[in-house]
C-alpha cells in the first residue's frame, strides 16, 4: 500500500502553479517577514518543535481548547511527557528564562517562523501542522508597544500585497477588571445556563469569559446581549486601551472595537486583537495576538510585561492567492548548457561550474541524449538562454546562445561568455519585475 501524507498536513512543492503550496511563494513571504521584522528591530529566535507537555499546560492554560483537545502529546521512550508545540509564545518565554536572556538588557524583541501542531478537524485554512510567523516583545508595558506589534503585522501584510483586511481590537482588562466583569457575565448567563453547550457549561465556573468565544450557534445567540467588558474596566486598563486606540488613529490604522474578542489562550490581559479577511472562507482569522504581562513570571523568570502576535502562513498565502497578488519567482537558471557528445560534456560541465562559482545561476543537461528532449528540460527549468555545445563549437571556441523567449541567437567566444552572462544577470536581477 502506498504510504500517504497524514491527515491535516501538506507538502510545499517546487512546482510553479497557482497554488499556495508553491515553495516560491513561501520563500517570498519569509523574505518579506525577515526584512520587515529587522526594520522594526526584531531578532530571530528558534525553539524546538517539541517541549515538555507541562509547558503548554501551564503556559497556554488548562481550560483552553488547545490544551484540552488539540495537543499532540505522547511519552518518549524514557516516559517523559512531550508535546509538539501548538504555538510559540509559551516556548519563547521558556527559552528566554532558561537562557537568562534578561541579562542582555531591559527590553527584548523576538520573531519566529515555524511549524505548529494542533489536533483539530482539518478543513480549508485549518491544518494539524500549520506554520506561524510570530513576534514577542518583552519589557515595555506602555501601549506604544502594543501599537508597534499591530503596525508590524499590518506592514507585513501590506508589503505582501494583501487588501481588504479588517482589524478588530479589544481589551480583556487587567485581573481586577476581569474579576468585575466575570461577576457581571455570570449574573447575565445564569438564567441561560441550561441552554448553553456542554463546553460552555464546563467553562461557566472555570473561565466564563471563554463562553464569549464559543462557536456554538446557541451560545453565540445568548452572548449577543451579554454585558461588555468595556464597561467593567479599571481606570488603568481603560487608559491603556484608550491610549492604544489613539496611537492606532495617529498612524492611520483602521480598526473596529470588538468587545466579543477574548482569544482562545489564557495568558492574555489588556490588549487583544485579530486580523480578518473575507476571502478564504470560514477560517478567516489570519493573525491574532495581544498582551500577556504575567506569563514570563509564571515560568520563574523576571516579571516582564509582554505583547505579541502570530499569523498563520497558510491563511496568509491563501488570501494572497484568492486576491491574485503577484509575487516574484525564486531564481531560475540564466543559462542551460546542452552538451552534444562526451567531449563537449566536459566543456559544458566546466562552463556551468564557472558560472555557478561566479553567482550566475546555471544548469546543465546530464540526462537527455537527444536535443529536443534537452530543450524541453531547459524550458521546464525556465532558463533564459540555452547553449547547445558540440564539436563545431569546441573547434571554433565560440558558444551559441539562444534566448528561449525571443528565439534570438548570439555567438560568443568562450572567454567572453561569463562577462556577458554576468551583465545579463545583473540586468535581470535589478529589473526583478518578473512578477507572477
Ligand atoms: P492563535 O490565535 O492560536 O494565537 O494562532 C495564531 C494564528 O495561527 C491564527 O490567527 C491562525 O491564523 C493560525 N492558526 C492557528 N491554528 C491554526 C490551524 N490549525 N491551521 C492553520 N492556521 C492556524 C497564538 O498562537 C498566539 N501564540 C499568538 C500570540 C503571540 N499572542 C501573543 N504572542
Amino acid at each position: 500500500m502506498k504510504v500517504q501524507l497524514p491527515k491535516g498536513t501538506f507538502d510545499i512543492l517546487p512546482v510553479a502553479d497557482e497554488s499556495w503550496r508553491t515553495s516560491d511563494l513561501w520563500q517570498h513571504v519569509e523574505e518579506v517577514i525577515r526584512k520587515t521584522t529587522a526594520e522594526y528591530g526584531y531578532r530571530e529566535i528558534r525553539t524546538p518543535i517539541y517541549e515538555s507537555a507541562e509547558l503548554f499546560d501551564r503556559g497556554v492554560g488548562e481550560t483552553t481548547d488547545i490544551v484540552m483537545k488539540e495537543m499532540f502529546t505522547f511519552e518518549d521512550r524514557s516516559g517523559r511527557k512531550i508535546s509538539l508545540r501548538p504555538e510559540g509564545t509559551a516556548a519563547v518565554a521558556r527559552a528566554f528564562v532558561e537562557n537568562n536572556l534578561q541579562q542582555l538588557g531591559p527590553t527584548h524583541k523576538f520573531f519566529y517562523i515555524g511549524p505548529m501542531f494542533r489536533y483539530e478537524r482539518p478543513q480549508s485554512g485549518r491544518y494539524r501542522q500549520h506554520h506561524q510567523f510570530g513576534v514577542e516583545a518583552y519589557g515595555v508595558s506602555t501601549p506604544e508597544q502594543d501599537a508597534e506589534v499591530i503596525d508590524l503585522l499590518l506592514q507585513v501584510y501590506k508589503r505582501l500585497g494583501l487588501k481588504n483586511l479588517k482589524v478588530h481590537v479589544n481589551t480583556v482588562g487587567d485581573l481586577e477588571s476581569r474579576k468585575l466583569y466575570r461577576e457581571a457575565l455570570m449574573e447575565y448567563l445564569k438564567p441561560h445556563f441550561g441552554e448553553l453547550s456542554d463546553d460552555s457549561k464546563t467553562r461557566f465556573e472555570k473561565n466564563p469569559l471563554r463562553i464569549l468565544d464559543s462557536k456554538n450557534p446557541k451560545d453565540k445567540e445568548i452572548v449577543r446581549e451579554a454585558p461588555s467588558i468595556l464597561n467593567h474596566l479599571t481606570p488603568d486598563a481603560k487608559a491603556h486601551f484608550q491610549a492604544l486606540c489613539h496611537l492606532l488613529d495617529q498612524i492611520q490604522i483602521h480598526y473596529e472595537i470588538d468587545d466579543r474578542i477574548v482569544r482562545g489562550l489564557d495568558y492574555y490581559n489588556k490588549t487583544v486583537f485579530e486580523v480578518l479577511t473575507e476571502d478564504i472562507g470560514a477560517q478567516n482569522t489570519i493573525g491574532a495576538g495581544g498582551r500577556y504581562d504575567g506569563l514570563i513570571g509564571q515560568f520563574e523568570g523576571p516579571d516582564l510585561p509582554a505583547v505579541g502576535f502570530a499569523t498563520g502562513l497558510e491563511r496568509v498565502l491563501q488570501t494572497m492567492m484568492a486576491q491574485k497578488v503577484p509575487y516574484p519567482k525564486s531564481s531560475r537558471p540564466l543559462i542551460y548548457f546542452i552538451p552534444l557528445g562526451e567531449e563537449s560534456r566536459e566543456k559544458c560541465f566546466q562552463l556551468a561550474s564557472l558560472c555557478r562559482h561566479t553567482h550566475i545561476p546555471s544548469d546543465i543537461e546530464l540526462y537527455a541524449k537527444k536535443v529536443p528532449a534537452a530543450i524541453q528540460n531547459a524550458l521546464r527549468s525556465e532558463a533564459k538562454f540555452v547553449c547547445i555545445l558540440g564539436s563545431e563549437e569546441l573547434q571554433s571556441g565560440k558558444a551559441k546562445l539562444k534566448n528561449l523567449a525571443t528565439r534570438e541567437e548570439k555567438e560568443i567566444h568562450f572567454d567572453h561568455l561569463i562577462p556577458y552572462l554576468r551583465e545579463n544577470h545583473l540586468i535581470s536581477t535589478t529589473n526583478s519585475s518578473e512578477h507572477r
